[in-house]
């Protein structure tokens, strides 16, 4: 794995939009593999920003997202689909039809996960997966498990996950408690890997992944095995790393 340690959450943006710029420049119609959460948020604003400055262009662009949460429709602000839509898609010149989010209200959920990973193996591989990490090791929403579920699966989250994430919601009863996740093997299939990550409260799974094996129990582990993976991560999110 390689690793990069940025001044700030800014420099962290900006040095993995250069490796997404490449990738676009590189190939105009890659296969993005796109992840939620705040971390992405900075990366995404850079690349609107690029867009806006012609740099770089969507317009041949496929996106797959990681993970949706079961049960919100796309319309819904806590939906996966609308992040995806306010933060990047509605901003740049993509191709909706080609911007794949998970259907958490799909009415079988099993076939939906099925036909999600088909669809990436039909579209060749992702090129280039963005992920961010969960304080307790997560990568899209592969949770802390004695085993991993390989590809797109329906996942039980984690009391650490829905209350992390309780504070996008209005309250922690509202937050889904299952979600639809592209598994580990689903990321593997990716060419290229960034792994983002920032703040204090990322320090301490950011140490653990440094000195882990790799075990289901910090999925995020399993990222040492794969050829091609950056890690960028800000100095607050390094702050434990170099630590004995
Ligand atoms: C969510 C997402 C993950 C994301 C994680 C961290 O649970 N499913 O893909 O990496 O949260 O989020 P944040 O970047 O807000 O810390």
């Amino acid at each position: 794995m390689k690793i990069i340690i940025t001044k700030n959450y800014d420099e962290m943006s900006s040095v993995a939009a250069d490796l997404v710029e490449k990738c676009i420049n590189k190939k105009p119609n890659a296969i993005l593999g796109l992840a939620t959460g705040s971390t992405p948020i900075g990366l995404y604003k850079e690349l609107i920003k690029r867009h806006n400055d012609n740099k770089i262009s969507f317009k041949d662009i496929t996106s797959v997202n990681l993970d949706e949460y079961i049960g919100l429709p796309g319309d819904h602000d806590q939906s996966y689909r609308y992040f995806m839509n306010e933060n990047l898609f509605n901003h740049v010149d993509i191709d909706k039809t080609k911007t794949f989010v998970p259907n958490g209200k799909a009415e079988d959920l099993n076939e939906e996960a099925k036909n999600y990973e088909k669809n990436i193996d039909d579209l060749g591989g992702i090129d280039l997966q963005i992920l961010g990490i969960g304080t307790n090791g997560h990568v899209g929403f592969n949770e802390p498990s004695s085993k991993l579920e390989l590809y797109t699966h329906i996942e039980d989250l984690t009391e650490s996950t829905i209350h992390a994430n309780s504070r996008f919601f209005d309250s922690i009863d509202d937050v889904p408690t299952t979600a639809i996740s592209m598994g580990i093997g689903s990321i593997f299939k990716a060419k290229e890997i960034i792994l983002l990550a920032s703040g204090e409260n990322k320090a301490k799974i950011m140490q653990t992944l440094k000195d882990t094996l790799v075990t289901p129990l910090i999925p995020a582990s399993f990222l040492k095995l794969h050829p091609n993976v950056t890690i960028i991560m800000d100095e607050d999110a390094a702050s434990l790393y170099n630590q004995e």
